[in-house]
């Protein structure tokens, strides 16, 4: 009300500034940020995925959500892919990835890849993003110019990946709170579900909704029958461990079918029918925007994907670009004296033999 009032006007200017500086910081990242330094990064990750995904299509849906899981554990900072050590508990135990990430290995051969073009140069939290981007493209979505210049983080937190990550059986009040965090609007809960549009899934995120939901006995009334079957086949009672698609029509491809599919009650996790089936919720037209004009859901999913990237970034000379993914660079010189340490003694072993 007071910033349309002319006396209070100055006032109101100083807020919005404040408000928007940290915006603005994370403005630093810049789509050419490599140009002089490694101008062919984008066609080197590119070129990994692409011969992994001719193998493993799936692996383009594990990029994506390797990157979201980095997004909202203290930003995009590459701190997921942080091994455990004896001063870091990794996130890759929280209870969101345990048995559950995928794609580290192919991280790590991008980063290698990476390396031997322009050794010290692109950070793990760079390379999460390209290869999300990528893998966008590869399942069919929609490309974009990826802002870079993101460093790795010297920490990691599996309290606070346990804290943040969103579980499947979260409430629409529930999603809304855990994406209002990270500084994700409702459009960009929904646009970011899309994601749910390829990749599998393990049964037990599901085992509730099939056969006893929230302790009534039945199954959930917001999944469709036919569909209930369907799942049941595939998922027995108690058996948590197989794999289920996303997307039963389409399941290796990013697309509008994710939202028809909710239209129909056929969104996989109680997460995804949330947003369709929450009476009176404002997810609702904007599913049925997305689920109507592909390239509605196209346009609004590289926003939000450009705007998840955007998260608490560190730039600048903060955090480092780590050499070996797993690790920070100063476990990584340990290792690398432990590796040469341990070719000398069985050089020298050798030496002895032949004497
Ligand atoms: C809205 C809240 C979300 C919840 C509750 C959620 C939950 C889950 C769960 C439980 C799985 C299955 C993991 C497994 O069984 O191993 C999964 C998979 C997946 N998630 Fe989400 N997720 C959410 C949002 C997102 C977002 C924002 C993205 C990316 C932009 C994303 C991308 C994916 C992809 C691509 C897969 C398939 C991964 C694969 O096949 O390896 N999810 N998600
Ligand atoms: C990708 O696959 C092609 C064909 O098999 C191969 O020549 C190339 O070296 C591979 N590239 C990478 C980066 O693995
Ligand atoms: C890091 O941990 C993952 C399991 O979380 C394991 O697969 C990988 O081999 C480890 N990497 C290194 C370099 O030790
Ligand atoms: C992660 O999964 C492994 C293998 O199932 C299990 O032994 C371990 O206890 C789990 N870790 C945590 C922190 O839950
Ligand atoms: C990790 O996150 C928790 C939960 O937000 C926080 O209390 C704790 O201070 C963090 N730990 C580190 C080492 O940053
Ligand atoms: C969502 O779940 C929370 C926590 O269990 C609960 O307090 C809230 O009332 C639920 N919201 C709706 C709309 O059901
Ligand atoms: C369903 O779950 C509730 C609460 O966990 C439990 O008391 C009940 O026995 C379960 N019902 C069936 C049919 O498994």
């Amino acid at each position: 009300m007071g910033c349309f009032h002319l006396t209070v006007t100055s006032l109101c200017f100083v807020v919005v500034v404040v408000g928007v500086l940290p915006l603005s910081l994370d403005a630093q990242l810049d789509p050419s940020f490599y140009r002089d330094t490694c101008p062919k990064v984008h066609s080197i990750v590119r070129e990994v995925v692409r011969n992994v995904s001719k193998k493993d299509p799936r692996m383009l849906a594990s990029l994506i959500r390797l990157h979201f899981h980095d997004c909202f554990v203290q930003g995009c900072d590459a701190s997921v892919l942080l091994n455990n050590t004896a001063t870091i508990e990794s996130e890759q135990q929280a209870l969101p990835n345990n048995n559950s990430l995928r794609g580290l290995d192919v991280v790590n051969d991008i980063k290698t890849a990476v390396e031997q073009a322009c050794p010290g140069v692109v950070s793990c939290a760079d390379i999460l993003t390209l290869a999300s981007e990528i893998s966008s493209i590869l399942g069919g979505g929609p490309d974009w110019k990826v802002p870079l210049g993101r460093r790795d983080s010297l920490t990691a937190n599996r309290t606070l990946a346990n804290q943040n990550l969103p579980a499947p059986f979260f409430n629409l009040t529930q999603l809304k709170a855990a994406f209002a965090v990270q500084g994700l609007d409702t459009t960009d809960l929904v646009a970011l579900s899309g994601a749910h549009t390829f990749g599998r899934a393990h049964c037990s995120f599901i085992l509730g909704r099939l056969y006893n939901f929230s302790g009534t006995g039945k199954p959930d009334p917001t999944l469709d029958t036919t569909y209930l079957q369907q799942l049941r086949q595939i998922c027995p009672n108690g058996g948590p461990n197989n794999l289920v698609n996303f997307d039963p029509v389409t399941p290796d491809k990013i697309d509008r079918v994710y939202f028809s599919n909710l239209q129909v009650k056929k969104g996989l996790l109680q997460s995804d029918q949330e947003l369709f089936s929450t009476p009176g919720a404002d997810t609702i037209p904007i599913v049925n925007r997305f689920s109507s004009d592909q390239n509605v859901f196209f346009d609004a999913f590289e926003a939000s994907m450009i705007k998840m990237g955007n998260i608490g970034v560190l730039t600048g000379n903060k955090g480092e670009i780590r050499k070996h993914c797993n690790f920070v660079n100063k476990k990584s010189v340990e290792l690398d004296i432990a590796t040469v340490a341990s070719e000398e003694s069985s050089s020298e072993e050798g030496m002895v033999s032949s004497i």
